[in-house]
């Protein structure tokens, strides 16, 4: 198998569940099948799309013989958390380099890195403005005391953490094989990228006639769309494929609203749809938006009766449980 020479550490509940959704559906019009992909539930404290990505990076890092790992986001990444979670589980030391100011009040997934024994080190973006750099430093500072630091860097996103979500397309594929489906699309959250690197290049792996749908939650599609496409091309030339992934690339950008972590009615009402025909929670800085491109494409007909679409559901829970303010702005 193509994945298999990769090394990989098992953190994540797989394979997570693939569920219809009957009333949401039936809710916008009724022609169009909606599935939903359960990465909310994929462990890892609280689970998301980060486990799958971590799986990877995190095996790359033990095999370097390294001790401590050290990464970064927003105050309410849910990849932070994620990441505090996967060193707690493997006997690692976490270290969470924040792009923010400080905050003293601990909520929603900053609770969870302080109870999950992360160190957290505030970094400014008025003061600094390389958050790599900042982690390069850290870096070298804990070597200097003898650990093995291993970087990771925003979302987990490189080709390595990619390949979580080529995996993830596997399992799909194996699900829906066994109910005899196709997608027609698979719609999701996608912020720093990896998620639709790595998606898109398991659906050309595959040569899956599936449309791979990124709903940006921060930036404009002419700086998201290069991103997703370089990140699919450095996935695939690591698993020894010439595909060219540049006109599978979709992003669609209408739904960021203000900007990251700032709500708009349609999030607002994608958030209550869910909630109130599935008993479904998403969160309202990724997956609400991503759920808001997804009703906006069935409601103006993008996909013909009886279609089937997969909305990926990547998780981010937590962020319900914090002020907005402490949502960030600035992560990714
Ligand atoms: C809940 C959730 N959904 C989607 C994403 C986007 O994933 P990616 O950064 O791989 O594009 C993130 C990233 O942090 C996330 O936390």
């Amino acid at each position: 198998m193509y994945l298999a020479k990769f090394p990989r550490v098992q953190l994540a509940a797989l394979p997570t569940a693939l569920q219809p959704a009957l009333r949401f559906s039936k809710a916008l019009g009724g022609k169009v099948n909606i599935w939903i992909k359960r990465d909310d539930n994929s462990g890892l404290a609280l689970g998301g799309n980060k486990a799958r990505k971590l799986e990877f990076l995190l095996a790359e890092a033990l095999l370097q013989g390294c001790d401590t790992v050290i990464t970064t986001g927003g105050p309410q990444s849910n990849h932070c958390r994620m990441t505090a979670a996967a060193a707690a589980k493997l006997g690692m030391q976490c270290h969470l380099v924040f792009n923010s100011r400080e905050f003293d009040l601990r909520q929603g997934n900053l609770l969870l890195d302080e109870l999950l024994g992360a160190q957290l080190h505030w970094r400014n973006p008025a003061e600094v403005d390389d958050i790599a750099q900042e982690m390069s430093k850290l870096a070298a500072e804990l070597q200097a005391q003898g650990r093995k630091p291993y970087v990771i860097p925003v979302g987990g996103s490189n080709p390595v953490g990619a390949l979580g979500y080529v995996n993830a397309v596997r399992e799909l594929l194996q699900q829906a094989d066994a109910l005899n489906l196709q997608f027609s699309a698979f719609v999701h959250a996608s912020g720093s990228g990896g998620t639709q690197a790595g998606l898109l290049a398991g659906v050309l792996l595959h040569h899956l006639p599936t449309e791979v749908i990124g709903v940006s939650v921060s930036r404009p599609r002419p700086v998201l769309e290069p991103t997703v496409t370089e990140l699919t091309d450095l996935v695939l030339s690591l698993l020894n494929c010439s595909l060219d992934p540049t006109e599978h690339v979709q992003v669609l950008d209408q739904f960021v609203g203000e900007g990251y972590g700032i709500p708009t009615p349609e999030s607002e009402e994608a958030l209550q749809l869910l909630a109130r025909t599935e008993g479904l929670i998403i969160d309202p800085v990724y997956t609400a938006k991503a759920v808001a491109g997804l009703i906006h494409a069935v409601r103006t007909g993008r996909w013909p009766e009886g279609s089937n679409v997969l909305f990926w559901h990547t998780g981010g829970s937590p962020a319900l449980f914090a002020d907005q303010i402490f949502w960030g702005g600035n992560s990714i």
